[in-house]
């Protein structure tokens, strides 16, 4: 169904996000035949190009980031050219603004999307109320890193406040964007065999891994102010840790659904230092150590972290949440994992063998859910019990119309344009989740803790094994 009519304005519509994810986005939403014919979208940016100019630019930033199955779709391509502008701005100064404002149209969704460092924020919000370019439906849409720690995320909110209202303003969590997490909440709450289980008093423990195998090199200096748990940890893994343990929200509307997101980080614990391991990268024979990388001999920063987190509240109290999140590891996987508690009693004896249900949920790649369910051995060798799972990948169920499925991005976007905020971060979101980060990250600092060297191509540093094993547990395989 195609969306209502809009004008997007991208500031940063030159850079690499928009010419990666925005743009090619964009361009297969009006692929898919999402985008209504009037819907426009104007890049915004410092470079002095003409509208032939950014023109070009997309076509060539489709031709490289864009969906391989709509490449040589040259008409479409065409097309979406046609709805694009372009006006050089000056976030800091006066010069371009005027010319904005002689471009946006009455009676259309106007969303303006801030893919620019934080820095900008708070001008772009001003000269787009004082130019009288954004109006009080105006949406206002901006990217992570939300804030370096809970003061700097304050100071972002106001300065968005001062101009705008909550309810205009949308901050991307792209993995909020992603199929399967969304298919999270689905399976919650669209099934009646997994909540009741859902609570401490069935569930052993959850794994959250989100395994990375790219470097960082590339983007070195950002990162390395960054590391792990602001890059990931903050923001992605704490939002999968929430739609795993919040309440059932009374209504899937954005508040509903972000209050009880919040209600569950405020129940988080402090983490204990001992429960949380630091890893760093070192140098592998597919490529340059993490502090090469960054080029800083002597970065302290971490590229991976795994930790052991309690939720003290009456739903999760007893059971823990172990994380982790790397670069540079085996392979690309990320997933959920839901351990149930063994059986009370085995009436099979122990030479049966006991299996623990496991029910896991992958994000990337090969999108799906597997079940772990403990059957009888087929056989004449008496009763012993084995683990067989229940598999299914959205492919597979899908079938063809997988291929349609938008990526997070696009899905977000559209989102933005339909005014739908549940997939987006609130304000009092992002600060409860830098006042839980900030300590830890503090705690490094006053130790001098320096990362646990791990191989590039490992699962990992052997310390984050030890944390599981401490407890008797194992972490899951990476699986190549
Ligand atoms: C970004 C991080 O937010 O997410 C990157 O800044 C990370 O460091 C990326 O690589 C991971 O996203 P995805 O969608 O590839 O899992």
């Amino acid at each position: 169904i195609p969306v209502d009519p809009f004008d997007l304005v991208i500031f940063g519509g030159t850079g690499d996000l928009a010419r990666r994810k925005i743009l090619p986005g964009l361009y297969r939403r009006m692929a898919s035949g999402q985008m209504p014919k009037e819907a426009r979208i104007i890049g915004a940016a410092r470079s002095e190009l003409d509208r032939a100019g950014y023109q070009q630019m997309v076509k060539e930033a489709i031709e490289e980031f864009g969906d391989p199955r709509h490449k040589s779709d040259v008409a479409g391509v065409g097309d979406f050219l046609e709805r694009l502008d372009y006006v050089a701005i000056d976030a800091k100064g006066e010069g371009g603004w005027p010319e904005l404002k002689g471009l946006m149209r009455d009676g259309v969704v106007k969303a303006f999307y801030f893919s620019v460092g934080p820095s900008l924020f708070g001008d772009l919000a001003e000269r787009l109320k004082s130019h009288g370019i954004a109006g009080d439906d105006a949406r206002i849409v901006v990217e992570k890193p939300f804030g370096h720690d809970l003061g700097s995320a304050r100071a972002l909110n106001a300065s968005l406040a001062a101009h705008f209202e909550e309810h205009q303003i949308y901050r991307i969590d792209h993995y909020l964007g992603k199929e399967t997490v969304q298919n999270l909440m689905a399976v919650r709450f669209g099934n009646m065999l997994f909540e009741p289980l859902w609570n401490s008093q069935y569930v052993d423990h959850i794994q959250i891994t989100v395994a990375e195998t790219v470097g960082v090199g590339g983007r070195g200096s950002y990162y390395d102010k960054s590391g792990a748990m602001r890059d990931m940890v903050q923001n992605h893994l704490m939002q999968l840790l929430c739609l795993i343990a919040m309440e059932p929200p009374a209504k899937f509307d954005p508040d509903a659904v972000r209050d009880e997101k919040l209600k569950v980080i405020r129940a988080l614990d402090e983490v204990d230092p001992h429960h949380i391991v630091r890893g760093q990268y070192d140098k592998g024979p597919d490529g340059p150590g993490y502090r090469d990388d960054v080029e800083d001999a002597r970065s302290r920063t971490e590229s991976y972290v795994a930790m052991k987190v309690g939720i003290s509240n009456w739903r999760w109290a007893g059971t823990p949440f172990y994380l982790r999140t790397g670069k540079r590891l085996r392979a690309r996987a990320s997933e959920i994992a839901v351990v149930f508690k063994d059986t009370p009693h085995s009436i099979f004896g122990p030479e049966a063998g006991l299996h623990r249900n496991i029910l896991t949920i992958r994000l990337q790649p090969n999108e799906g859910m597997e079940l772990g369910v403990t059957i009888k051995e087929p056989g004449p060798g008496g009763m012993r019990l084995m683990d067989v799972p229940l598999d299914m990948s959205f492919a597979d169920a899908l079938g063809p119309d997988a291929e349609d499925v938008p990526d997070a991005y696009e899905r977000l976007i559209m989102d933005v344009i339909r005014g739908n905020q549940t997939l987006f971060m609130r304000g009092d979101e992002v600060e409860a989740a830098w006042a839980w980060t900030d300590p830890i990250i503090q705690g490094w600092i006053d130790r001098h803790d320096v990362p646990k060297p791990y191989d590039a191509g490992s699962s990992g540093p052997d310390d984050a094994l030890a944390l599981m094993h401490r407890d008797g547990r194992k972490w899951r395989d990476i699986k190549v």
